[in-house]
């Protein structure tokens, strides 16, 4: 039993903020910015426009983009590290501002960056039980509001916005989400951790490192796991905070770079949003056309990582 993916959406905030909108408010530099995290712009919400916000609309271009209603949906899980309320979850409100009727179920997952991946993980195993039939997965971060705007080695790597992939249970297991693997280390925490306060507390070059070591592990696993080899595979499209990372993961996997798709330049680290966010825009830009297969690395707080393999 395996999937077929049916729809994406995606939504990003009106305002755009340019690495010089911050030299205008701190000690930073384009130069800078861009030569250490390849960052040219970020997309940053409204003050009153939330998670959810984010996340209904793109839900909605998912399911416009499915020919699909909510109702179509018998389960929505949602990769957000940024919920503005603790409980509900930020499914549960998707389904009540799209006046969902079905009562299906809905939740959230934790996985900072390597959330969209923790979900497709969690519907792979739903599909594999043959347990729902359409699940729809939503990555939504309002990263602006842990930005410390007095803090340049952390505020100018975030931005905000929201993307949704739809998957429909199919017969064929070499579609849809093919396989994924997730990992954890708690031991990480140090590294990288958002506190109470909305903060967030980094080790820049620590946590560099171990995400150039983590998502080629990741990605190798699976393309071992599925007995295939890079030249299989059509687009790597890694989680996306820095351009440096990406380009080191790419030479540690001997993958061509015009193979790798890159967002992270007008995008930022949307964290949970990323790869989903960046899917759908390989989709938009006609990089990315439907029956190829995307290897899916991913980094994250915690720290967590994994990978996901998915023939779109
Ligand atoms: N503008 C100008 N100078 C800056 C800025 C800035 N925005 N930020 C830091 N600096 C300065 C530092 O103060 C330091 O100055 P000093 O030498 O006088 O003390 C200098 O630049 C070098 O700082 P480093 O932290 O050593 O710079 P580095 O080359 O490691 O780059 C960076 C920093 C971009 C954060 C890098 O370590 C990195 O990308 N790490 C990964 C972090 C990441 O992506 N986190 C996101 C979440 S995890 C994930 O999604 C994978």
């Amino acid at each position: 039993m395996g999937s077929r993916l049916v729809g994406y959406g995606a939504y990003l905030p009106d305002r755009i903020m340019t690495n010089t909108d911050f030299e205008r408010i701190m000690d930073t530099t384009d130069d800078w910015i861009v030569s250490r995290t390849g960052i040219r712009q970020r997309h940053i919400a409204r003050d009153d426009e939330t998670v959810v916000d984010m996340a209904v609309i793109a839900s909605q271009r998912a399911l416009d983009n499915a020919h699909l209603t909510i109702d179509d949906i018998d389960m929505l899980i949602v990769a957000t590290t940024t919920p503005e309320l603790d409980f509900p979850s930020v499914g549960v409100q998707i389904l009540g501002r799209l006046s969902a009727t079905k009562n299906q179920p809905a939740f959230d997952v934790r996985g900072a960056c390597t959330g969209y991946i923790y979900a497709l993980h969690t519907a792979r195993a739903f599909f594999t039980a043959g347990i729902h039939k359409r699940i729809m997965i939503v990555g939504a971060e309002k990263m602006s509001r842990f930005i410390d705007w007095g803090d340049r080695s952390t505020a100018v790597l975030f931005g905000d916005g929201a993307g949704a992939l739809i998957f429909e249970r199919s017969s064929s297991s070499y579609s849809g989400i093919i396989d994924t693997v997730v990992m954890a280390d708690g031991t990480g925490f140090d590294m990288l951790h958002g506190t109470s306060d909305h903060k967030i507390i980094m080790n820049g070059p620590e946590t560099y490192k171990r995400a150039v070591m983590s998502m080629p592990h990741a990605a190798r696993y699976i393309m071992e796991h599925a007995g295939i080899t890079a030249n299989d595979v059509d687009w790597i499209i890694p989680h996306q905070a820095n351009l440096r990372i990406i380009e080191s993961c790419a030479q540690r996997l001997e993958f061509p770079l015009d193979k790798i798709l890159v967002t992270v330049d007008k995008h930022a680290n949307t964290s949970g949003a990323s790869g989903v966010l960046a899917l759908a825009y390989g989709f938009e830009s006609g990089m990315i056309e439907h029956g190829q297969l995307i290897l899916y690395p991913a980094f994250g707080s915690g720290l967590t990582w994994g990978a996901a393999l998915i023939r779109v």
